[in-house]
Order: structure tokens, then C-alpha cells, then sequence
């Protein structure tokens, strides 16, 4: 029976590490939502458009060229034929991608995409119909609310900004937190119309992650879908 998980979280929820690794071992097909939003904003940028300008953003991801690849192995980010995996987590692109994704248009195009990517999964597609785990911060209340399993990972601000600053810095000291503290809380803020995280929309289960480590947040996620 081909399935559809969707998990949504905020930055440092461990939301990309745990879905690509529950994907992995469950043989779904993987889909990072979110990096659709940050090669949107990569494309944008681009073109020298401005980002404040609704309108020539949302023209330009209308036309945008991206290939999103589903092995949660693997999964490779295309634009215009040219592999932009790093490209997308640079801090400019952190920085700016808030106000492509408060976008209506731009989140409309891109949930119609992230839909027919969800269904052709459903129906058969790279992993042989199994299925596809979504992950984003509005999978499991817009784009795919009538998923068969709906997943919330949070965690606490302080685990939150300390794998943030694993993340970019490599370290987890003092100096390191801080100095990702204001990125992460300034884009929490800017996200704050598209998701919010406080509590989990209806049907949707909560998984704290603040004391998980890695494979423990694993074990939860895959404990709530064989419920
Ligand atoms: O870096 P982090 O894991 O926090 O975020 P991400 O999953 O790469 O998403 C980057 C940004 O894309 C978020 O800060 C949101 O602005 C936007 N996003 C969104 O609006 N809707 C989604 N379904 C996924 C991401």
C-alpha cells in the first residue's frame, strides 16, 4: 500500500536529518520542500530580480526550472540543469528565502508542485509505489493534509539553536549558538504567517526531539507511523 508521511518542524527540529533517514529505511521516496523555497530564492536572485516585488518573484518561480531528485540518499536539487545542493544552504540564501516563501503565489506554484510530486509517488514512482515522505513547515496542514501518517517534530529553542550551530559552525559552544541565535529567531519570526509550531494542527502527532538524539528521533517517527 503506497504511503504518504508528511512532517513539518522548525529550523533545528533535526526535521531533514530524521525524514531523509526514516525515508531511507522505510523505502519511500523523499521530498525536501523546503529547498524548493531556498532554489527559488537561489533563481530569483538570479535574474536580479527584487524580492520584495511579488509580482516579478512570483513570475519568475512560475517559470523556474527545478528538479527535485527523491532518492532520500541522494537527494539532489536542479536548477537549470545545474546541481545547486550547496548553492541553497548558503546564510545569504537563509537570509533571504522568508520573503520568497511569505510569496501567496510563489507557495501556491510550489504547493502544486510538491502535489504532484506527493501523487505521482503515490502512483508509482521511484521507489516502486511505496510511497513518499514530505517534509516542510505546511506539508501536514496545507499541501497534504490527507496524508497517512502526520508528523510535528519540535524541540526546545535551546536544542533548536545548538544543532543550528553544528550545523554551520561545526561546534555547539557559546560562541557558536550565538552566533546563529539571530538567524534562527529572526527567521522564525519571518515564517511566523506561513507556520506556526506551538501546537500541532488536528490529527497531527508531536514529536519532541529536545532529548533525542539522532537515531532515538528516528525510532519515535518510525514508532507513530506503524501505530
Ligand atoms: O533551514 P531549515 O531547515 O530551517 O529550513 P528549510 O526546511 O530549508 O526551509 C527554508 C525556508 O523555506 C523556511 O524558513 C521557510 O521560509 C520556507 N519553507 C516554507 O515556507 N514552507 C515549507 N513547506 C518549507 C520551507
Amino acid at each position: 500500500v503506497p504511503v504518504v508521511i508528511a512532517v513539518d518542524g522548525p529550523s533545528g527540529s533535526g526535521k531533514s536529518s530524521v525524514s531523509k533517514a526514516v525515508a531511507a529505511r522505510l523505502g519511500l521516496a523523499y521530498l525536501d520542500t523546503g529547498a524548493m523555497y531556498r532554489a527559488a530564492t537561489v533563481w530569483s536572485t538570479r535574474r536580479g530580480t527584487d524580492l520584495s516585488d511579488v509580482a516579478a518573484v512570483a513570475a519568475d518561480v512560475a517559470a523556474m526550472p527545478l528538479e527535485m531528485g527523491v532518492d532520500p540518499g541522494a537527494p539532489g536539487v536542479t536548477l537549470d540543469g545545474c546541481d545547486v545542493a550547496r548553492e541553497i544552504r548558503t546564510t545569504a540564501v537563509s537570509e533571504a528565502v522568508s520573503t520568497v516563501a511569505t510569496n501567496l503565489d510563489v507557495r501556491a506554484e510550489l504547493k502544486r508542485r510538491q502535489r504532484a510530486a506527493i501523487d505521482a509517488e503515490r502512483a508509482g514512482g521511484f521507489s516502486g509505489g511505496r510511497g513518499i515522505l514530505a517534509e516542510g513547515r505546511d506539508i501536514t496542514t496545507v499541501v497534504a493534509p490527507d496524508a497517512d501518517v502526520r508528523i510535528l517534530l519540535t524541540a526546545s529553542e535551546e536544542a533548536r539553536l545548538r544543532r543550528r550551530a553544528l550545523d554551520v559552525h561545526g561546534a555547539a559552544d557559546a560562541t557558536a549558538v550565538e552566533a546563529t541565535k539571530d538567524q534562527v529567531l529572526r527567521r522564525d519570526r519571518d515564517d511566523s504567517t506561513v507556520s506556526q509550531f506551538v501546537v500541532a494542527a488536528d490529527g497531527v502527532v508531536t514529536v519532541d526531539s529536545s532529548d533525542l538524539d539522532l537515531e532515538q528521533t528516528v525510532e519515535a517517527v518510525l514508532a507513530v507511523v506503524a501505530e
